[in-house]
């Protein structure tokens, strides 16, 4: 059963006096106990779809335009915003990397690990301190107890991501959700933190949606992988089925820009050209488009819709006109 279903999402901005709408008609959805990697460059809707789902994209200059996200059967747009407070922090955790949701300089670690659980499970200081010693532990931070008292400034930069993990279990959420945890940090300290969040989620049972723009972190975390550019879904499957033979060619730029080892074997080299498309002037036709080597007149005029892969495994899904395994051939 689907824990997360997103129905028909539509989110726009308006800028200057213009309006673009950065996700046109986003429909997918997250099984109870999937994790979901979705990646796409830097201005593909990730971040934006993740916040107008949790309540918290600013309005103006968003505006949500239309759709349901439906968590546990109740739809998260229309819920009032205390009961969206309640479910955020409490069996919707969440990590960003955006400066305003992480710590606050001026709190102790302590108190801010204690506070969802004061308020989401009704413990007393004490109690939540106590916890919040052992999720330190589980985190991977020894000597917890004195920690507790430390700031923010006390913590390096992998401590401080380890401590914000920390946050967002503290309620052992059903759904977390990840906007880029580990992009800021340093290759081995990522790695770490990925193997910590694959322990947990094993651990607590959590479902995951894991937001990143690097596809190196997806093959190491997520079951599913969502390709986004420009609010839409490019490409959709299961992880191994899209690696082995990915069947959008923007996939396949961005598989082919790994680290070589780390991409799939053989194909042709193909950095993807150009830059993303400006969402305040859209063209017809596939976004995708302009940048795409194998793009055939049709791409150009006319948007593909998404559509099962018919020779590959089931949830394998492509929005493309072309058939690219037959151009790489
Ligand atoms: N505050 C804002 N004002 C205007 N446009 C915005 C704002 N925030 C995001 N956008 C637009 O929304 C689109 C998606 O952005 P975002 O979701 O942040 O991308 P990603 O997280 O995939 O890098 C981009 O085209 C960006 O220009
Ligand atoms: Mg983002």
């Amino acid at each position: 059963m689907a824990l997360l279903a997103i129905e028909g999402l539509s989110v726009g901005f308006a800028r200057e006096g213009r309006f673009a709408r950065v996700i046109p008609d986003l429909t997918y959805s997250v099984e109870a106990g999937e994790t979901l990697g979705i990646v796409g460059e830097s201005g593909s809707g990730k971040s934006v779809h993740a916040l107008a789902l949790l309540g918290l994209l600013p309005q103006p200059p968003g505006r949500i335009l239309g759709g349901r996200a439906v968590f546990d059967g109740h739809d998260l747009l229309a819920m009032p915003e205390a009961r969206l407070r309640d479910l955020r922090g409490g069996r919707i955790g969440m990590i960003f990397q955006d400066p305003m949701t992480a710590l606050n300089p001026v709190l102790t670690i302590g108190r801010q690990i204690a506070e969802p659980l004061i308020r989401h499970k009704a413990m007393s200081m004490r109690q939540a301190l106590d916890r919040a010693t052992d999720l330190l532990a589980l985190v991977g931070i020894r000597d917890g107890a004195r920690r507790l008292s430390q700031y923010p400034h006390e913590f390096s930069g992998g401590m401080r991501q380890r401590v914000m993990i920390a946050i967002a279990i503290s309620c052992e959420p059903a759904l977390l959700i990840a906007d880029e945890p580990t992009t800021a940090l340093d290759v081995t300290v990522q790695g770490q933190i990925l193997d910590l969040m694959a322990e947990l989620r094993d651990r607590l049972r959590m479902t995951m949606v894991w937001i990143t723009h690097d596809m190196g972190v997806v093959a190491g975390i997520a079951d599913t992988i969502q390709v986004m550019y420009a609010g839409r879904i490019m490409e959709r499957g299961p992880v191994n089925a899209v690696f082995a033979s990915p069947r959008s060619a923007y996939t396949y730029g961005l598989l082919q820009s790994l680290p070589h080892g780390a991409r799939p074997p053989g194909g042709r080299l193909m950095q993807i050209p150009g830059a993303p498309p400006d969402m305040f002037a859209p063209t017809p036709g596939d976004p995708f488009a302009p940048r795409n080597p194998f793009a055939t007149p049709r791409c150009h005029r006319e948007a593909p819709p998404l559509r099962a892969v018919e020779d590959s495994v089931a949830g394998h899904m492509v929005a493309a006109w072309y058939d690219l395994p037959r151009l790489l051939a």
